[in-house]
């Protein structure tokens, strides 16, 4: 493969760390690494990734225009990963929220399009549809052609999925005037090693660590797909939507192996404290009851074989004991 540059904004998180570090594994290709770290660590993992001599990093807030059209340039791939989410940041700073997640959206997309970049990978959420399944007007399975709802927009809760709303729509809205080139990877419910604590996997390793055995909404279900899948599926998309093989402008990424929360901590029990009694509590306001992607889409270019929960959720512990996360 020929030097290319690809540019990841977002590197410091939980799946931008983890593409970036596969993605650094190809030395002919040359990797520029953004973050300002509102949502992340500059952690020794970070550190590590980061002195590879293929690896720049430039640690700066991705809303600046200036700076964008500084650093992109026409030959770049661009993968976008910024987010600012955390439930309690919706409730809390949702203008901040909104600010990063969409300015970074908007201001991103439209450089590249400008600038006519080989390609621009937007990560999408499930989250931009969850208005449709609280009001049980999407399908479960969801596939990727449905309405994305807000149910209410005085509810601060909103200020992420609207955000991550703006984030596609700006790519078809780039297209239309701009020639972007574009695929949006709808994101659905990652999991694994360093991703934080704002998630239920994490939350239920460091409260059964502790001897805490409460467990929020165990008959909500999810359907987890564990970091090294999805960032194998990313690539290989990426390899496939470059070489102009592939049709659709968003693919659902994520597991058809649905799970309640009740099993996951069952099995995290299991791992860490077999003798805490387990109790359950209330979900947390706003929370869907259920998620589980339609991924027809992505099984018609790829065949995959998702690992099992109970060996992800054993993955994911031990990385989180042996680093000493919590
Ligand atoms: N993790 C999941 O299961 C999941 C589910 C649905 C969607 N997604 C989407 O996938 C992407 C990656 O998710 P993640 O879990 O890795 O999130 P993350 O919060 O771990 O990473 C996002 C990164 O963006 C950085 N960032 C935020 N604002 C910025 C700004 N203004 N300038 C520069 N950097 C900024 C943060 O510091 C953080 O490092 C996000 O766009 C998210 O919406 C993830």
């Amino acid at each position: 493969m020929a030097n290319n540059r690809i540019v990841i904004f977002g590197a410091a998180g939980f799946i931008g760390f983890h593409l970036a570090s596969a993605l650094s594994k190809n030395k002919k290709s040359e990797l520029v690494l953004v973050d300002n770290f509102v949502r992340s660590e500059f952690d020794s993992e970070f550190r590590e990734l980061i002195n590879q001599a293929n690896c720049e990093f430039i640690e700066a807030d991705a809303r600046d225009e200036k700076f964008l059209a500084q650093l992109i340039q026409p030959a770049d791939v661009v993968y976008n990963l910024i987010a600012f989410n955390g439930t309690g940041n919706f409730y809390e700073v949702p203008s901040d929220v909104i600010s990063h997640s969409a300015l970074t959206g908007i201001n991103i997309a439209r450089i590249c399009a400008v600038k006519k970049v080989k390609k621009y990978y937007y990560f999408g959420s499930s989250e931009s549809y969850a208005g449709g399944v609280e009001n049980s007007w999407v399908p479960l399975p969801t596939p990727e052609n449905v309405p994305f709802v807000i149910s209410d927009p005085s509810n601060p809760r909103w200020s992420y999925a609207i955000s991550k709303q703006i984030g596609e729509m700006v790519c078809y809205a780039n297209r239309v005037q701009y020639g972007l080139d574009f695929l949006i990877f709808r994101i659905h419910n990652i999991y694994g090693p360093r991703m934080g604590f704002d998630h239920v996997v994490p939350d239920l390793i460091k409260k059964f660590a502790n001897g805490d055995g409460k467990v929020l909404g165990p008959e909500q279900t999810r359907s987890f797909l564990y970091i090294d899948d999805a960032i194998k599926l990313i690539l290989e998309l990426s390899v496939k939507s470059e070489a102009g093989d592939i049709s659709e402008s968003v693919i659902n990424i994520g597991s058809d192996l649905e799970v309640r929360i009740q099993e996951v901590a069952e099995i995290l029990k299991c791992l860490i404290n077999p003798a805490l009694d387990l109790v359950s509590q209330e979900a947390p306001v706003g929370s869907v009851a259920r998620r589980k992607p339609d991924i027809g889409t992505l099984r018609k270019y790829i065949s995959f074989d998702p690992l099992s929960i109970s060996e992800g959720l054993a993955r994911t512990k031990q990385d989180y004991f042996q680093n000493k996360r919590f």
